[in-house]
């Protein structure tokens, strides 16, 4: 067993959520294996490790047994191919609880094109997303991979977005954005049409870079 191991199973899930300022952005760095390279003091407060717990350490020391593991396969496939990727993720604090962020990232290369670093930036997501669309869905992905596998897991959010005409981020930003909205928040953004470029935008804006 690996320390990462060791670390997580000394966790107790409770199903509480951790109680944090969700204007602030979780950020992180690792480097191209996802290793644990630097992390905010807004991670450090959330997650509740001290840094010399979370240095080095595999980013799924704080994984969620909640989470499909599809939505990590698909995030994977877009930052190894130097995608950034947009998912709606709930993660294990410390001390159990959980606390759920929507992800934007950043992909450093170096002379020859190589990954050198990944950072990751999270925020907050509206509660009503999660509750209304995101807990549901997940609910049934994780019942599928316990029953069938991953592969099924997947063919089931390929049909569920098939169904939509949605790709996995398009689906999410609307689902932020149709709250957001309902909420008169990004008034001036109503103007434009639903292109790639109208995602890009929301996404940078919601990240304030
Ligand atoms: C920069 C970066 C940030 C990440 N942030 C998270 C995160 O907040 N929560 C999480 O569960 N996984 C995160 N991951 C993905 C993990 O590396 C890992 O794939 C995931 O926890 C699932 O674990 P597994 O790959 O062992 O199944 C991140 C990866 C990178 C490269």
């Amino acid at each position: 067993m690996n320390q990462e191991n060791q670390l997580r199973n000394q966790i107790i899930v409770i199903d509480k959520e951790v109680t944090w300022d969700k204007t602030q952005v979780i950020m992180s760095k690792t480097n191209a294996f996802g290793i644990i390279e630097y992390a905010n003091e807004v991670f450090v407060d959330v997650s509740g490790y001290e840094d010399y717990e979370l240095m080095g350490q595999p980013h799924n020391m704080i994984r969620h047994p909640d989470m499909p593991k599809v939505i990590f396969k698909v995030l994977w496939e877009n930052l190894k191919a130097g995608k950034n990727f947009h998912a709606i993720v709930k993660n294990l604090a410390k001390s159990g609880r959980y606390y759920w962020v929507v992800t934007d990232f950043e992909i450093a290369k170096d002379e020859n094109g190589v990954i050198v670093n990944y950072f990751g930036r999270r925020q907050a997501v509206p509660q009503e997303v999660i509750s209304l669309h995101i807990e549901p869905l997940y609910k049934k992905l994780l019942q599928i991979e316990a029953a069938s596998g991953v592969e099924f897991g997947e063919k089931y959010l390929i049909g569920f977005l098939e169904e939509k005409k949605r790709t996995y981020v398009e689906y999410i930003k609307e689902l932020i954005y149709e709250h957001e909205k309902a909420q008169s928040k990004f008034a001036q953004y109503e103007e434009q049409d639903n292109e790639e470029e109208e995602e890009r935008g929301f996404f940078r804006r919601l990240f304030n870079r």
